[in-house]
């Protein structure tokens, strides 16, 4: 798929999202693996399936659902995103960010991209929150030479990470902060691996998040990133890592993870639109 295609495509996929939600949401979130249940907290919730939005895919990943989630958290209008799109699914990079694409035909102005992500930094704990504020790619897709470099801090505004630390503040939950690796997967990485990305400056590994923020950022949107650090990443334990334990972390922190979002969004909600701190 070209760039082309995908603005098409998403310009397809949109007016058929419009018709179906009937409001134009503020904030799109990508919910990652084991994180979807935070659309429960929508209310006035309207469903799309994946299935019947034009030129979308469907995910294969357990622990993706496969819809959008419009509704509203308190008075502001908001769009989940059930599921996510891997490269290792076999998906080019266009199609990996044609939701992002569709998010900003919709008109919103914030994106908040979420992710289950390998914990590289052994002073934190399995079930933290971390802010990303720096991105590493790992994918060498663009370069098989180069050691890859923490990415151009412009992505990352110290206006929006400061808004996530002070939602995090007065909701009472401790938001870890730091360098989002990518990798492709789909295997987890070797302990060697996770040894250069620490190297590097990484202190989560995941296997998405980067394209989507990458275009977000590209497209003039504000770009929030959470990682749920859902185990530790290899080497680091002495035992194998495996995807349920993925899920499994996320049911576990779900109120917390729920919690942080929703004061974010009150936040970005501000007080003309009766945001301000989330009850949540
Ligand atoms: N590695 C890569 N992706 C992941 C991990 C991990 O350890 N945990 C959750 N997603």
């Amino acid at each position: 798929m070209t760039e082309a295609t995908t603005g098409q495509q998403a310009q397809e996929a949109a007016t058929f999202v419009k018709d179906a939600i009937g409001e134009t949401p503020r904030v799109a979130i990508v919910l990652g693996s084991g994180l979807s249940d935070f659309s429960e907290n929508l209310t006035q919730a309207v469903t799309v399936s994946y299935a019947d939005i034009p030129h979308y895919p469907e995910p294969t990943v357990p622990g993706h659902v496969g819809e959008l989630v419009a509704g509203r958290v308190n008075s502001l209008p908001v769009l989940t995103a059930r599921g996510r799109f891997h490269h290792y699914e076999g998906h080019d990079l266009e199609t990996l960010v044609l939701p992002i694409h569709l998010f900003a035909e919709l008109g919103v102005s914030t994106v908040m991209i979420t992710n289950a992500a390998g914990c590289v930094n052994d002073r934190w704990e399995v079930g933290d929150l971390m802010l990303i504020t720096g991105h590493l790619d790992c994918s060498y897709l663009s370069s098989a030479d180069d050691s890859p470099v923490i990415s151009d801090p412009a992505i990352y505004p110290e206006a929006t990470l400061n808004l996530a630390r002070l939602a995090a503040q007065e909701s009472g939950i401790t938001l870890r902060e730091g360098v989002y690796a990518w990798n492709l997967g789909p295997t987890f990485e070797t302990p060697a691996e996770i040894r250069h990305i620490r190297s590097l400056g990484g202190d989560a590994v995941g296997m998405s998040t980067l394209p989507e923020i990458e275009a977000a950022a590209g497209l003039g949107l504000q770009v929030i990133g959470i990682s749920c650090l859902t185990n530790y990443a290899a080497g680091i334990l002495d035992q194998p890592l495996n995807h349920d334990e993925v899920l499994e972390t996320g049911r576990r922190v779900k109120t917390t993870f729920a919690k942080l979002v929703t004061a974010i969004l009150g936040r970005l909600a501000g007080p003309q639109s009766g945001g301000g701190p989330p009850d949540a």
